[in-house]
Protein backbone atom coordinates (compact mmCIF):
# COMPACT_ATOMS: atom_id res chain seq x y z
CA UNK A 1 0.00 0.00 0.00
CA UNK A 2 1.41 3.41 -0.99
CA UNK A 3 1.73 6.17 1.47
CA UNK A 4 0.92 9.69 0.71
CA UNK A 5 1.84 12.92 2.51
CA UNK A 6 -0.84 15.82 2.03
CA UNK A 7 -0.32 19.45 3.36
CA UNK A 8 -2.88 21.85 3.57
CA UNK A 9 -5.09 18.50 4.14
CA UNK A 10 -7.80 20.37 6.17
CA UNK A 11 -8.09 22.88 3.90
CA UNK A 12 -11.32 23.57 1.53
CA UNK A 13 -9.47 21.18 -1.57
CA UNK A 14 -6.59 19.53 0.76
CA UNK A 15 -9.28 17.87 2.27
CA UNK A 16 -11.42 16.65 -0.35
CA UNK A 17 -8.48 15.13 -1.73
CA UNK A 18 -7.69 13.41 1.35
CA UNK A 19 -11.19 11.71 0.88
CA UNK A 20 -10.67 10.96 -2.45
CA UNK A 21 -7.46 9.21 -1.92
CA UNK A 22 -8.67 7.22 1.18
CA UNK A 23 -11.02 5.28 -1.32
CA UNK A 24 -8.62 4.80 -3.79
CA UNK A 25 -6.68 2.10 -0.57
CA UNK A 26 -3.42 4.21 0.49
CA UNK A 27 -2.40 5.24 3.50
CA UNK A 28 -2.80 9.34 4.26
CA UNK A 29 -0.03 11.51 6.22
CA UNK A 30 -2.13 14.50 6.52
CA UNK A 31 -0.35 17.89 7.52
CA UNK A 32 -1.94 21.42 8.32
CA UNK A 33 -1.81 23.98 11.12
CA UNK A 34 -5.79 24.82 10.98
CA UNK A 35 -5.00 28.73 9.97
CA UNK A 36 -7.17 28.21 7.31
CA UNK A 37 -8.71 24.68 7.22
CA UNK A 38 -10.95 22.99 9.33
CA UNK A 39 -10.38 19.92 11.65
CA UNK A 40 -14.34 19.25 10.60
CA UNK A 41 -13.73 18.77 7.22
CA UNK A 42 -12.00 15.89 8.09
CA UNK A 43 -14.48 14.28 10.21
CA UNK A 44 -14.96 11.37 7.99
CA UNK A 45 -11.03 11.01 6.91
CA UNK A 46 -10.23 10.98 10.83
CA UNK A 47 -12.76 7.56 11.50
CA UNK A 48 -10.52 5.75 8.85
CA UNK A 49 -7.54 4.02 10.01
CA UNK A 50 -5.39 4.86 6.92
CA UNK A 51 -5.30 8.39 7.86
CA UNK A 52 -2.91 9.97 10.21
CA UNK A 53 -3.36 14.00 11.15
CA UNK A 54 -0.21 16.48 12.35
CA UNK A 55 -1.56 19.86 13.63
CA UNK A 56 1.71 21.58 12.69
CA UNK A 57 3.31 24.52 10.91
CA UNK A 58 5.05 23.86 8.04
CA UNK A 59 6.76 26.91 8.04
CA UNK A 60 7.75 27.02 11.63
CA UNK A 61 8.03 23.01 13.14
CA UNK A 62 10.56 20.20 12.48
CA UNK A 63 8.74 18.41 9.47
CA UNK A 64 11.87 15.83 8.33
CA UNK A 65 10.11 12.84 10.63
CA UNK A 66 5.95 12.86 8.59
CA UNK A 67 8.37 12.29 5.91
CA UNK A 68 9.65 8.80 6.34
CA UNK A 69 8.82 6.12 3.73
CA UNK A 70 6.70 8.24 1.84
CA UNK A 71 6.22 7.66 -1.68
CA UNK A 72 4.54 11.21 -3.22
CA UNK A 73 3.83 14.32 -1.50
CA UNK A 74 0.77 16.51 -2.41
CA UNK A 75 1.82 19.98 -1.67
CA UNK A 76 -0.89 22.15 -0.97
CA UNK A 77 -0.73 23.84 1.78
CA UNK A 78 -0.29 27.83 1.41
CA UNK A 79 -1.57 31.43 1.89
CA UNK A 80 -4.18 30.95 -0.82
CA UNK A 81 -5.94 34.09 -0.63
CA UNK A 82 -5.02 36.73 -3.52
CA UNK A 83 -6.77 39.41 -2.57
CA UNK A 84 -5.26 40.57 0.76
CA UNK A 85 -1.61 39.79 -0.57
CA UNK A 86 -0.67 43.87 -0.15
CA UNK A 87 -1.36 43.55 3.48
CA UNK A 88 0.34 41.25 4.61
CA UNK A 89 3.30 41.01 1.92
CA UNK A 90 5.54 38.72 4.07
CA UNK A 91 2.96 35.86 4.18
CA UNK A 92 2.41 35.38 0.31
CA UNK A 93 6.67 34.87 0.52
CA UNK A 94 6.81 33.00 4.06
CA UNK A 95 3.89 30.63 2.99
CA UNK A 96 4.03 30.18 -0.63
CA UNK A 97 7.48 29.94 -1.42
CA UNK A 98 9.98 29.31 1.90
CA UNK A 99 7.34 26.66 2.66
CA UNK A 100 8.02 25.30 -0.64
CA UNK A 101 11.07 25.68 -0.46
CA UNK A 102 11.30 23.11 3.17
CA UNK A 103 9.02 20.92 1.34
CA UNK A 104 11.61 20.00 -1.16
CA UNK A 105 14.39 20.17 1.16
CA UNK A 106 12.30 17.28 3.16
CA UNK A 107 11.57 15.40 -0.06
CA UNK A 108 15.24 15.32 -1.44
CA UNK A 109 16.41 13.96 2.36
CA UNK A 110 14.00 11.23 2.23
CA UNK A 111 14.66 10.42 -1.82
CA UNK A 112 10.97 11.36 -2.55
CA UNK A 113 10.46 10.97 -5.96
CA UNK A 114 7.32 12.34 -6.88
CA UNK A 115 5.63 15.89 -5.99
CA UNK A 116 2.29 17.49 -7.15
CA UNK A 117 1.77 20.83 -6.43
CA UNK A 118 -1.38 23.26 -6.47
CA UNK A 119 -0.43 26.17 -8.80
CA UNK A 120 -2.77 28.72 -9.84
CA UNK A 121 -4.10 30.34 -13.01
CA UNK A 122 -2.99 33.91 -11.55
CA UNK A 123 0.51 33.11 -12.32
CA UNK A 124 -0.67 34.12 -16.33
CA UNK A 125 -1.23 37.36 -14.80
CA UNK A 126 -3.09 39.76 -16.95
CA UNK A 127 -2.41 37.45 -20.00
CA UNK A 128 -2.51 38.54 -23.39
CA UNK A 129 -3.01 34.88 -25.07
CA UNK A 130 -6.86 33.75 -24.40
CA UNK A 131 -7.22 31.05 -23.93
CA UNK A 132 -4.05 31.16 -22.09
CA UNK A 133 -1.39 27.74 -22.82
CA UNK A 134 0.56 26.10 -20.02
CA UNK A 135 3.40 27.51 -22.66
CA UNK A 136 2.54 31.26 -23.22
CA UNK A 137 5.31 33.75 -23.57
CA UNK A 138 6.38 34.42 -19.75
CA UNK A 139 3.74 36.53 -17.83
CA UNK A 140 4.10 39.68 -15.71
CA UNK A 141 3.04 39.12 -12.57
CA UNK A 142 0.45 41.54 -11.04
CA UNK A 143 -0.37 39.80 -8.01
CA UNK A 144 1.89 38.67 -4.84
CA UNK A 145 0.37 35.69 -4.72
CA UNK A 146 0.35 34.77 -8.44
CA UNK A 147 4.47 36.19 -7.61
CA UNK A 148 5.19 33.67 -5.11
CA UNK A 149 3.62 30.44 -6.68
CA UNK A 150 5.57 30.70 -9.91
CA UNK A 151 8.72 31.21 -7.73
CA UNK A 152 7.42 27.63 -5.80
CA UNK A 153 6.80 26.21 -9.29
CA UNK A 154 10.82 27.69 -10.61
CA UNK A 155 12.09 25.92 -6.96
CA UNK A 156 10.30 23.00 -7.94
CA UNK A 157 11.37 22.39 -11.38
CA UNK A 158 15.04 23.41 -10.37
CA UNK A 159 14.91 20.08 -7.95
CA UNK A 160 13.04 18.05 -10.64
CA UNK A 161 15.94 18.71 -12.56
CA UNK A 162 18.49 18.46 -10.04
CA UNK A 163 17.41 15.46 -7.91
CA UNK A 164 15.28 12.12 -9.03
CA UNK A 165 11.95 14.07 -8.66
CA UNK A 166 8.80 14.15 -10.91
CA UNK A 167 6.93 17.01 -10.16
CA UNK A 168 3.15 18.26 -10.80
CA UNK A 169 2.58 21.20 -11.19
CA UNK A 170 -1.60 22.10 -11.80
CA UNK A 171 -2.44 25.65 -12.61
CA UNK A 172 -5.90 26.02 -11.19
CA UNK A 173 -8.62 28.34 -12.08
CA UNK A 174 -11.03 29.10 -8.88
CA UNK A 175 -12.43 26.13 -7.22
CA UNK A 176 -16.18 25.40 -6.17
CA UNK A 177 -17.65 23.04 -3.96
CA UNK A 178 -18.06 21.55 -0.69
CA UNK A 179 -16.09 22.51 1.65
CA UNK A 180 -15.64 26.23 -0.29
CA UNK A 181 -14.40 28.75 2.61
CA UNK A 182 -13.05 31.99 0.33
CA UNK A 183 -14.28 33.40 -2.85
CA UNK A 184 -16.33 35.22 -4.63
CA UNK A 185 -19.43 33.15 -4.41
CA UNK A 186 -18.36 33.10 -0.15
CA UNK A 187 -18.06 37.03 0.18
CA UNK A 188 -21.61 37.46 -1.97
CA UNK A 189 -23.48 35.30 0.22
CA UNK A 190 -22.03 36.91 3.38
CA UNK A 191 -22.59 40.73 1.94
CA UNK A 192 -26.64 39.77 1.46
CA UNK A 193 -26.81 37.86 4.68
CA UNK A 194 -25.72 41.23 5.66
CA UNK A 195 -27.55 43.59 3.58
CA UNK A 196 -30.30 41.45 0.70
CA UNK A 197 -30.93 45.16 -0.71
CA UNK A 198 -27.69 46.11 -1.95
CA UNK A 199 -24.94 44.17 -2.87
CA UNK A 200 -21.17 45.46 -3.47
CA UNK A 201 -19.59 44.69 -6.52
CA UNK A 202 -15.74 45.54 -6.85
CA UNK A 203 -15.04 46.21 -9.95
CA UNK A 204 -17.49 47.23 -13.23
CA UNK A 205 -18.60 43.70 -12.69
CA UNK A 206 -17.67 42.92 -16.27
CA UNK A 207 -14.48 40.86 -15.09
CA UNK A 208 -14.60 37.31 -16.90
CA UNK A 209 -13.81 34.73 -15.29
CA UNK A 210 -13.35 30.58 -15.57
CA UNK A 211 -14.18 28.06 -11.90
CA UNK A 212 -14.05 24.56 -11.70
CA UNK A 213 -15.90 21.81 -9.29
CA UNK A 214 -13.42 20.46 -6.97
CA UNK A 215 -14.09 17.33 -7.32
CA UNK A 216 -13.21 17.34 -11.03
CA UNK A 217 -10.50 19.22 -10.29
CA UNK A 218 -8.95 16.14 -8.11
CA UNK A 219 -10.02 13.76 -10.52
CA UNK A 220 -7.98 15.75 -13.20
CA UNK A 221 -4.96 15.49 -10.74
CA UNK A 222 -5.27 11.71 -10.43
CA UNK A 223 -5.86 11.42 -13.90
CA UNK A 224 -3.19 13.48 -14.90
CA UNK A 225 -0.21 12.15 -12.72
CA UNK A 226 -1.14 8.65 -14.05
CA UNK A 227 -1.20 9.74 -17.94
CA UNK A 228 2.02 12.63 -18.05
CA UNK A 229 5.23 11.32 -16.91
CA UNK A 230 7.71 14.06 -18.10
CA UNK A 231 10.36 14.85 -15.17
CA UNK A 232 8.02 18.48 -14.91
CA UNK A 233 4.65 18.37 -15.54
CA UNK A 234 2.52 21.49 -15.86
CA UNK A 235 -0.71 21.45 -16.39
CA UNK A 236 -3.88 23.58 -16.47
CA UNK A 237 -7.16 23.08 -14.82
CA UNK A 238 -10.39 24.58 -15.60
CA UNK A 239 -14.10 24.53 -17.76
CA UNK A 240 -13.90 25.55 -21.28
CA UNK A 241 -16.47 28.39 -19.86
CA UNK A 242 -15.93 31.85 -18.19
CA UNK A 243 -18.67 33.88 -16.74
CA UNK A 244 -18.45 37.68 -15.92
CA UNK A 245 -18.64 38.41 -11.70
CA UNK A 246 -22.45 40.15 -12.73
CA UNK A 247 -23.70 37.37 -14.13
CA UNK A 248 -22.40 35.21 -11.21
CA UNK A 249 -24.34 37.29 -8.62
CA UNK A 250 -27.50 37.12 -11.17
CA UNK A 251 -26.91 33.27 -10.46
CA UNK A 252 -26.50 33.70 -6.65
CA UNK A 253 -28.95 36.05 -5.96
CA UNK A 254 -31.91 33.80 -7.93
CA UNK A 255 -30.98 30.72 -5.57
CA UNK A 256 -31.13 33.03 -2.58
CA UNK A 257 -34.25 34.78 -4.02
CA UNK A 258 -33.25 37.87 -3.83
CA UNK A 259 -33.37 41.07 -5.57
CA UNK A 260 -30.66 43.20 -4.63
CA UNK A 261 -29.57 46.83 -6.37
CA UNK A 262 -26.10 46.10 -7.88
CA UNK A 263 -23.36 48.93 -7.00
CA UNK A 264 -19.85 48.61 -8.60
CA UNK A 265 -16.73 50.08 -7.23
CA UNK A 266 -15.68 50.74 -10.79
CA UNK A 267 -12.57 49.87 -12.87
CA UNK A 268 -11.66 46.86 -14.74
CA UNK A 269 -10.05 45.25 -11.43
CA UNK A 270 -11.60 44.53 -8.49
CA UNK A 271 -8.60 45.37 -6.61
CA UNK A 272 -4.79 45.50 -7.33
CA UNK A 273 -3.80 42.26 -8.88
CA UNK A 274 -7.07 41.12 -10.18
CA UNK A 275 -6.69 39.40 -13.25
CA UNK A 276 -10.31 41.30 -15.24
CA UNK A 277 -9.67 38.07 -17.51
CA UNK A 278 -9.16 34.63 -16.63
CA UNK A 279 -9.55 31.49 -19.33
CA UNK A 280 -7.02 28.70 -19.43
CA UNK A 281 -6.42 26.76 -22.41
CA UNK A 282 -7.18 23.26 -20.76
CA UNK A 283 -6.45 20.53 -23.86
CA UNK A 284 -3.53 19.13 -22.43
CA UNK A 285 -6.11 17.54 -19.39
CA UNK A 286 -8.25 17.16 -22.06
CA UNK A 287 -6.27 14.84 -24.14
CA UNK A 288 -6.40 12.24 -21.11
CA UNK A 289 -9.86 12.02 -21.91
CA UNK A 290 -10.99 13.78 -18.78
CA UNK A 291 -14.13 15.97 -18.97
CA UNK A 292 -15.75 18.06 -16.35
CA UNK A 293 -18.78 17.05 -14.96
CA UNK A 294 -19.86 19.75 -13.65
CA UNK A 295 -20.50 23.28 -16.03
CA UNK A 296 -19.44 27.02 -14.15
CA UNK A 297 -23.43 27.41 -13.19
CA UNK A 298 -23.88 23.99 -11.62
CA UNK A 299 -20.63 24.19 -9.53
CA UNK A 300 -21.93 27.79 -8.43
CA UNK A 301 -25.56 26.29 -7.08
CA UNK A 302 -23.77 23.74 -5.48
CA UNK A 303 -21.58 26.00 -3.42
CA UNK A 304 -24.46 28.51 -2.20
CA UNK A 305 -26.59 25.00 -1.55
CA UNK A 306 -23.30 23.70 0.26
CA UNK A 307 -22.49 26.79 2.42
CA UNK A 308 -26.47 27.43 2.82
CA UNK A 309 -26.50 24.10 4.58
CA UNK A 310 -23.37 24.80 6.43
CA UNK A 311 -24.09 28.48 7.52
CA UNK A 312 -21.41 28.13 10.37
CA UNK A 313 -18.62 29.04 7.56
CA UNK A 314 -20.31 32.07 6.66
CA UNK A 315 -19.38 33.41 10.06
CA UNK A 316 -15.68 32.78 9.65
CA UNK A 317 -13.57 36.30 9.77
CA UNK A 318 -11.35 36.10 7.40
N1 LIG B 1 -9.34 27.59 -4.01
C1 LIG B 1 -8.96 27.99 -5.21
O1 LIG B 1 -9.77 28.53 -5.99
C2 LIG B 1 -7.54 27.79 -5.67
C3 LIG B 1 -7.22 28.17 -6.98
C4 LIG B 1 -5.91 27.99 -7.42
C5 LIG B 1 -4.96 27.43 -6.58
N2 LIG B 1 -5.30 27.07 -5.32
C6 LIG B 1 -4.27 26.46 -4.45
O2 LIG B 1 -4.76 25.24 -3.95
C7 LIG B 1 -4.23 25.00 -2.63
C8 LIG B 1 -5.37 24.76 -1.65
O3 LIG B 1 -6.20 25.93 -1.61
P1 LIG B 1 -7.55 25.99 -0.80
O4 LIG B 1 -8.49 26.79 -1.57
O5 LIG B 1 -7.92 24.63 -0.35
O6 LIG B 1 -7.10 26.90 0.45
P2 LIG B 1 -7.29 26.64 2.01
O7 LIG B 1 -6.86 27.90 2.68
O8 LIG B 1 -8.63 26.11 2.30
O9 LIG B 1 -6.22 25.49 2.27
C9 LIG B 1 -4.86 25.72 2.58
C10 LIG B 1 -4.54 24.88 3.80
O10 LIG B 1 -3.16 25.05 4.13
C11 LIG B 1 -3.05 25.18 5.55
N3 LIG B 1 -1.81 25.91 5.82
C12 LIG B 1 -1.49 27.16 5.42
N4 LIG B 1 -0.25 27.49 5.86
C13 LIG B 1 0.21 26.42 6.54
C14 LIG B 1 1.41 26.14 7.26
N5 LIG B 1 2.40 27.05 7.37
N6 LIG B 1 1.55 24.93 7.85
C15 LIG B 1 0.56 24.00 7.77
N7 LIG B 1 -0.59 24.21 7.11
C16 LIG B 1 -0.77 25.40 6.52
C17 LIG B 1 -4.31 25.92 5.97
O11 LIG B 1 -4.65 25.75 7.32
C18 LIG B 1 -5.34 25.30 5.03
O12 LIG B 1 -5.93 24.16 5.61
C19 LIG B 1 -3.40 26.24 -2.30
O13 LIG B 1 -2.06 25.97 -2.61
C20 LIG B 1 -3.94 27.30 -3.23
O14 LIG B 1 -2.98 28.30 -3.50
C21 LIG B 1 -6.57 27.24 -4.84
Amino acid sequence: MKTYLVTGCAGFIGSNLVDYLLKRNCKIIGLDNLSTGKKFFLKDALKNKNFKFYKIDLLKNHIDKYFKNVDRVYHFAANADVRFGLKHRKKDINQNIIVTYRILETIKKNKINELIFASTGSIYGEATQIPTKENTSFPIQTSLYGASKVSAEAIISAYSEAYNLKSYIFRFVSILGDRYTHGHVYDFIKKLKKNKNVINILGDGNQKKSYLHVADCIQAIDLAVRKFNKKVNIINLGTQECLTVKESVKIICKILKLKPKMQYSGGKRGWIGDNPYIYLDTYKIRSTGWEPRYNIKESIKKTVKYLLKNKWLLKIKN
